[in-house]
């Protein structure tokens, strides 16, 4: 396939993005929708808790863009849509995606992860038959490769050793991925990203979470002693890595995606606050009394880091936000967007934080 960021060097053809409404999928259909107007794209999002369609209104009204009400658990849903739209490129990011969900309810993480990329792959496979002009883009995590000690990085060659429901669902759904490559000849590719943030993420999810919180005056909840290690990324570069692999990464390959950004929790969230004392004028040492450590995640793993050499090397992609820079976009965003905040805690915050916090008996 041509390079497609050169708008003559490519035909018109369909981008099919399943989970559009979430947090990753929205920031890259706002992105590439407004730079692809030449593009048709499809958005397949069965709006989950997870699942916005506030979050996809700076493109509501694109002409190239389609909505599709899909739960892509439904095998023949899924055959129906991709007959349908007959896309070229499929970006597959629908999932359940918060770890601490899948240690209370691992089964949805089965079958959305693993059965839900298991029957897109199959329809592609149907709908593609042989063409390799083509491209399905599965979005995985860093997390399938386990927990690393104080030293080393994972890379494309890293043995899986997924240890959380979640990990192991997107593990699964890797190994289908490939399997599909190798016996079918799909053109597959994979990205194994480490931790995004940015606008539009779920308050579920550590940064988002410890905003609301700190602009609530409410509890900054530290899991076990704030040690492990998280590699961070901005969400909006993640979704050029996407871009740039799918388009010109080779089939059957994967490319390790990350932020060269390892801060402990603790050092994350002191960064965090000293933005949101900023932004509000509230008091930073009032702002880190809120911290208070709780009951630590089961099977928490302890550091991710990610060398990303290989999309750097081949494809030219690399970071582009320094992380203080980024928290202050985050936070700048979340501060003027309480009405997303509202809605977004309107599909299931508010439930799942009292059972996270009274039933797993966190403090
Ligand atoms: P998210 O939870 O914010 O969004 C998931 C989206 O998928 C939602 O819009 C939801 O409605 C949709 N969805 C869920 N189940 C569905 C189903 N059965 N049918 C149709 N749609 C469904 O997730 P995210 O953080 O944006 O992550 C997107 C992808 O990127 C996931 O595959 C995740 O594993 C991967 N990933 C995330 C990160 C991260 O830091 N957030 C890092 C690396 C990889
Ligand atoms: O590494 C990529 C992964 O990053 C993605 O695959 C996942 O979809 C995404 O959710 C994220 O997983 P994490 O488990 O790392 O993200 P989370 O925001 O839940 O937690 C980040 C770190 O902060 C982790 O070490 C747990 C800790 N934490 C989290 C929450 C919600 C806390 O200490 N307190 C909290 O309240």
């Amino acid at each position: 396939m041509n390079d497609p960021r050169h708008p003559t060097d490519t035909a018109p053809h369909t981008v099919l993005v399943t989970g559009g409404n979430g947090f990753i999928g929205s920031n890259l259909l706002v992105q590439w929708v407004t730079r692809r107007p030449d593009l048709t794209f499809v958005n397949v999002d069965c709006l989950t808790y997870a699942g916005l369609p506030e979050s996809l209104a700076p493109v509501a009204d694109a002409p190239n863009l389609r909505q599709e009400r899909v739960d892509i658990r439904d095998a023949a849903a899924v055959q129906t849509l991709i007959e349908t739209h007959r896309p070229k490129i499929v970006l597959h990011l629908a999932a359940e995606s918060h770890v601490d969900r899948s240690i209370l309810g691992p089964r949805q993480f089965l079958e959305t992860n693993v059965g839900g990329t298991f029957n897109l792959l199959d329809a592609c496979r149907n709908l593609w038959a042989g063409d390799t002009d083509c491209r399905f883009h599965h979005v995985s995590t860093d997390e399938v490769f386990g927990s690393l000690g104080p030293s080393g990085q994972f890379s494309e060659t890293t043995p899986y050793d997924p240890r959380s429901p979640y990990s192991a669902s997107k593990a699964a759904s890797d190994h289908f991925v490939r399997a599909y490559h190798e016996t079918f000849g799909l053109p597959v590719s994979i990205t194994n990203c480490s931790n995004n943030y940015g606008p539009r993420q779920n308050p579920e999810k550590l940064i988002p979470l410890m905003i609301q919180n700190a602009l609530a005056g409410k509890p900054l909840p530290v899991y076990g002693d704030g040690g492990n290690v998280r590699d961070w990324l901005f969400v909006t570069d993640h979704a050029d890595a996407i871009w740039e692999v799918a388009y010109r990464g080779a089939a059957g390959q994967t490319y390790c995606v990350g932020g060269e950004t390892e801060r402990t929790n603790l050092e994350l969230l002191n960064s965090l606050l000293q933005c949101v004392a900023e932004g509000t004028g509230k008091s930073l040492a009032t702002l880190q009394s809120q911290i208070q450590f709780v009951k630590d995640r089961p099977g928490h793993d302890r550091r991710y880091a990610i060398d990303c050499s290989k999309i750097k090397a081949d494809l030219g992609w690399q970071p582009s936000h320094q992380l203080e820079d980024g928290l202050r976009e985050t936070v700048d965003w979340y501060l003027a967007n309480p009405a997303w905040i509202e809605a977004a805690r309107a599909r299931g915050h508010d439930e799942w934080v009292k059972r996270q916090y009274v039933e797993a008996g966190r403090a």
